[in-house]
C-alpha cells in the first residue's frame, strides 16, 4: 500500500504562503496517485479560534484525487490540558464537531495488504470528554482484532526517546494516555506516525517504530524550539508491504519555499514578539 503523509499545513485564507506549499504538496501527491493520503493534524491555521477555516481547508484539500483521512490538531480543535501552558485554546467538542462535518472522521480504521492502520484524535487525550474513555475502548477493541502489524496516526508524538522519559510538555501526548498507549502496543510489530512537531524523525522506542512527519506549512526556529529531527518543510511517503516491511521517504517539492514562522505574523501575530536568535 502506498500512502502520502501530510502534516500541519496551517490552512486559512489569510495564510497564503501556507496555502500555496500545500498547493505544490497536492501537485506532487496527484503526479505520485498513492492509494490514499493521511493528514495528520493542523489541518487549520486556527479552525480553534475561527471554524470558517475548515471549509476553506475542505476546498482546497479537496483537490486530492486519492481518498483523504484527516486527524484534528491543536490548532483545529484546541489542545488536551497543557502541562506546559499551551498557546491554543482548551479541547472544543463543538469545534470538533465542525471539524468532521467540514473533514470527516477524526477517529478511522481500514485494513489493507495484511496491515491494520488506526487513526486517533490525540486532542481528546487527557481532556475528560465523554469521547475519551470511547476512544480508548474502541482502540483497545481494534488493536484485540487486529492480526498482522499494525500503524497508528495521530497528531502528537507519544515519546522523545522514551515514554518515561519525556517531558510532560504540550509538545508529547500527555503522560497518562502515553504510557497506556505504549503498553498496548508492546509485543506487536507497531509503527507510530505524527505531526505536530513541524520536523521529521525516526526512532525505535520500546519496539515500535516511531515516524514524525514534517509540517508542509512552515519551520519553527531554534530560537524558539529545540531541533530534535530534521528541520525541513516536506511531506512524507509510506510504503506499507504484506510482509510487515515499511519504507518511509521524505519529499520536499520543488515549488515549496520554506517559511520560517516567526515571517508570518499575518497568520500569527504573536510571532512579532518571539525571539530570531537562540539567546
Ligand atoms: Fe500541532
Amino acid at each position: 500500500m502506498r500512502l502520502a503523509l501530510i502534516s500541519d499545513t496551517h490552512l486559512a485564507p489569510v495564510a497564503a504562503a501556507f496555502n500555496a506549499n500545500v498547493e505544490a504538496a497536492i501537485d506532487w501527491i496527484e503526479a505520485w496517485a498513492p492509494d490514499a493520503v493521511i493528514h495528520l493534524g493542523d489541518v487549520t491555521a486556527d479552525g480553534a479560534e475561527d471554524p470558517a477555516q475548515f471549509e476553506h481547508a475542505r476546498r482546497v484539500l479537496s483537490r486530492l484525487s486519492a481518498p483523504l483521512h484527516c486527524l484534528p490538531g491543536n490548532h483545529d480543535v484546541g489542545d488536551c490540558p497543557p502541562a506546559g501552558g499551551a498557546k491554543e485554546p482548551a479541547f472544543s467538542p463543538r469545534r470538533l464537531a465542525q471539524f468532521r462535518g467540514a473533514l470527516g472522521a477524526d477517529q478511522w480504521w481500514f485494513a489493507r495488504d495484511g496491515w491494520t492502520l488506526i487513526g486517533l484524535n490525540s486532542q481528546l487525550f487527557a481532556s475528560g470528554d465523554p469521547e475519551e474513555g470511547l476512544q480508548a475502548e474502541w482502540l483497545e477493541n481494534e488493536l484485540a482484532a487486529a492480526r498482522g502489524p499494525v500503524a497508528l496516526f495521530l497528531h502528537k508524538p507519544l515519546a522523545l526517546d522514551h515514554p518515561d522519559a519525556t517531558p510532560d510538555h504540550p509538545r508529547f501526548a500527555p503522560p497518562g494516555p502515553r504510557r497506556r498507549l505504549t503498553h498496548l502496543l508492546e509485543g506487536r510489530q507497531a509503527l507510530v506516525v505524527s505531526g505536530h512537531v513541524h520536523q521529521h524523525r525516526r526512532r525505535r522506542i520500546v519496539g515500535a517504530d516511531h515516524l514524525w512527519a514534517p509540517s508542509t506549512a512552515f519551520l519553527i526556529p531554534d530560537s524558539i524550539q529545540p531541533r530534535l529531527g530534521d528541520k525541513r518543510v516536506g511531506l512524507l511517503t509510506l510504503e506499507l508491504a504484506p510482509d510487515g516491511a515499511w519504507r518511509a521517504e521524505m519529499v520536499t517539492p520543488r515549488a515549496m519555499i520554506p517559511h520560517d514562522v516567526l515571517d508570518h505574523p499575518e497568520v500569527y501575530p504573536q510571532v512579532a514578539d518571539l525571539p530570531r536568535s537562540s539567546m
